[in-house]
């Protein structure tokens, strides 16, 4: 069992970190302000809550639940820390990327440098899909992921397997390229069908978001 620190604690963060303590794991999350994210007791109860250094802190493997925006600073301040531990990157980037030529995971390997061992995964996986793994049809869903390391690539596949869902190999990181510019076009054609497309977003991105992901 591993002991899977999960930075952010938000709705992937609660519903991954959830699941990974059904499974046995031991989930820490790190947080901005600890002492500002009450509701994780009740959301996550058993995970310990902390600081960023201190979640880090003797990590199997590092879980990057933040906003695109903030991940590649988070990967560069954090790089000692996060170098030879695996680091699975969920953040989808939409816009925000400067070209289609680099992946958001790749960003990431970038900023934490030599030794880096990212993952991309769970990127078109809506937050509230995460807790059901299994459709309302009985298909169950699939993970998408993409790395380097054979070996890092078995640990996220056991992951996957865990929360209960199908795992899809994409292959190595630079595939997370076509991961990136996929979601945004899952989006388009689930927000076209989904009953519950743009339910929740409050801005157009935000609903891009959360369509994307709810597969
Ligand atoms: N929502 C989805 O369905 C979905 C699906 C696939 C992938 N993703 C990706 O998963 C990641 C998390 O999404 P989410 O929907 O869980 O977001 P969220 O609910 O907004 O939570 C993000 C968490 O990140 C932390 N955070 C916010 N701003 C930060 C900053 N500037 N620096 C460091 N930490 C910051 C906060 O935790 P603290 O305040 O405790 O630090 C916050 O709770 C994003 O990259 C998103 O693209 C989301």
């Amino acid at each position: 069992m591993a002991r899977i620190a999960i930075i952010g604690t938000g709705r992937m963060a609660v519903n991954l970190g959830v699941g990974w303590m059904r499974a046995g794991h031991t989930v820490v999350y790190g947080s901005r302000n600890p002492e500002m994210a009450p509701h994780l007791a009740e959301a996550a109860p058993g995970a310990a809550l902390m600081g960023h250094n201190e979640a880090l802190d003797g990590a199997d493997v590092v879980v990057l639940a933040i906003p695109f925006g903030a991940v590649e600073g988070f990967a560069a301040h954090h790089a000692m820390a996060l170098k030879h531990t695996l680091v699975i990157d969920i953040s989808n980037p939409f816009d925000n990327l400067p070209d289609n030529r680099i992946s958001a995971a790749e960003m990431t390997a970038a900023a934490i440098g030599a030794g880096a061992r990212v993952v991309a995964a769970f990127k078109d996986n809506f937050h509230e899909t995460l807790a059901e793994p299994v459709d309302k049809n009985g298909v169950t869903r699939d993970v998408h992921y993409a790395g380097d390391s054979e070996e890092d690539m078995r640990i996220v596949k056991g992951l996957v397997e865990d929360l209960g869902f199908h795992p899809v190999d994409c292959g190595p990181l630079k595939n997370a390229r076509a991961l990136d510019v996929m979601v945004p076009s899952w989006s388009n054609s689930t927000r076209a069908t989904a009953a519950g497309a743009g339910r929740r977003g409050s801005s157009s991105h935000d609903r891009r978001r959360d369509a994307a992901a709810g597969g």
